[in-house]
């Protein structure tokens, strides 16, 4: 797992648009030093200077650069962290960010990797056909808009020499997109590796009709939003904090992470939307109802973790233990 803990100062050297609702970022060290390298698919906490913590991905086309660029889009949903970003992030602004995660990237056994993107589920994806491409492995790249006004990094796709392996969906109705992604994997060569980044149905489609083709293993996704919103109707159940803990009440329309707090256990948390891994927990007993983005199919597989910020459970006791 990503330290947590460190984080780097960088200042804003340059802010563009993207669309209508994006801007682009490039974001240097305030010592002029350069930036880590990075895996492409990271991403980085941005601490903002209202006390917010947000997620973004690294999303230039080199990840030894010397800067680190990340693309915010203004959301209607915002609760304070994009809009910051958008609005208030010019040229000079200072910011910390932490450093860079690898929940999500290229799987190099992969003998062809598929890219879906969805929106600004663009930003990891890209860097990705970037790495792909400068490294001569076989790709394609699907990109998915609402319409051509929502096509971030448009211009610099299609100047690129990813243009040739990209194609760009605007506007396709919801049976339109599932349709492409099942003529997609129709296509697919054997030991290829699917990644999606995008809004929840897209993410849910893809992946759900990709492991049907190509098993669960060679599936990769990343949201950056709850996976799966909490449902009405949900279940209550009870979490322990180790096995001589208090039993507390899970009710249906609240989180783990709150529940445990209310009851005075101190759970340090980040994002609160399952993706940045802060939060995480250990499983000592009981089936766990992954809802996070975090970890990865295989660690949910083992059911030995737990991101209580989202998830819940499948059985009427989870034990749990905060030295995940
Ligand atoms: S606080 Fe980020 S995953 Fe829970």
């Amino acid at each position: 797992m990503s330290n947590l803990t460190e984080t780097i100062e960088v200042v804003v050297s340059a802010a563009a648009g993207g669309t209508n609702d994006t801007r682009v970022l490039r974001l240097t060290r305030q010592d002029g030093a350069p930036l880590p390298a990075y895996r492409p698919g990271a991403h980085v906490d941005v601490y903002l200077p209202n006390g917010l913590v947000r997620q973004y991905s690294l999303c230039g086309p080199n990840a030894r650069a010397p800067d680190y660029r990340i693309a915010v889009k203004r959301s209607g949903e915002s609760r304070g962290g994009s809009e910051w970003l958008y609005s208030r992030a010019g040229d000079g602004v200072r910011l910390r960010i932490g450093m860079p995660r690898h929940a999500f990237g290229v799987d190099d056994t992969a003998r062809h990797h598929i890219l879906v993107a969805g929106g600004i589920g663009v930003t990891p994806i890209l860097s990705m056909a970037y790495a792909l491409h400068a490294s001569g492995k076989s790709y394609q790249f699907e990109y998915f808009v609402r319409s051509d006004a929502d096509i971030v990094f448009r211009d610099e796709i299609l100047a690129s020499p990813l243009a040739r392996q990209t194609r760009i969906h605007p506007a396709l109705a919801p049976d339109a997109v599932r349709e492409r992604i099942v003529d997609l994997l129709a296509a697919s060569q054997a030991h290829s590796h699917l990644y999606v980044c995008g809004p929840p149905a897209l993410m849910q489609t893809t992946a759900e009709l990709a492991r049907g083709v190509l098993g669960n293993a060679n599936v990769h996704m990343e949201a950056f939003g709850p996976s799966v919103p909490v449902a009405a109707g949900e279940r209550r159940f009870a979490v322990m904090l180790g096995t001589d803990g208090k039993a507390v009440e899970v009710p249906p329309d609240k989180s783990v992470l709150a529940c445990l707090r209310d009851a005075g256990h101190v759970i340090e948390s980040s994002c609160e939307v399952g993706v940045c891994g802060t939060c995480m927990m250990r499983v000592i007993e009981g089936e766990p109802d992954h809802r996070d983005s975090y970890l990865t199919e295989d660690e949910r597989m083992e059911g030995t973790h737990f991101i209580p910020c989202v998830s819940r459970s499948k059985s009427p006791v989870l034990v749990l233990a905060s030295d995940a």
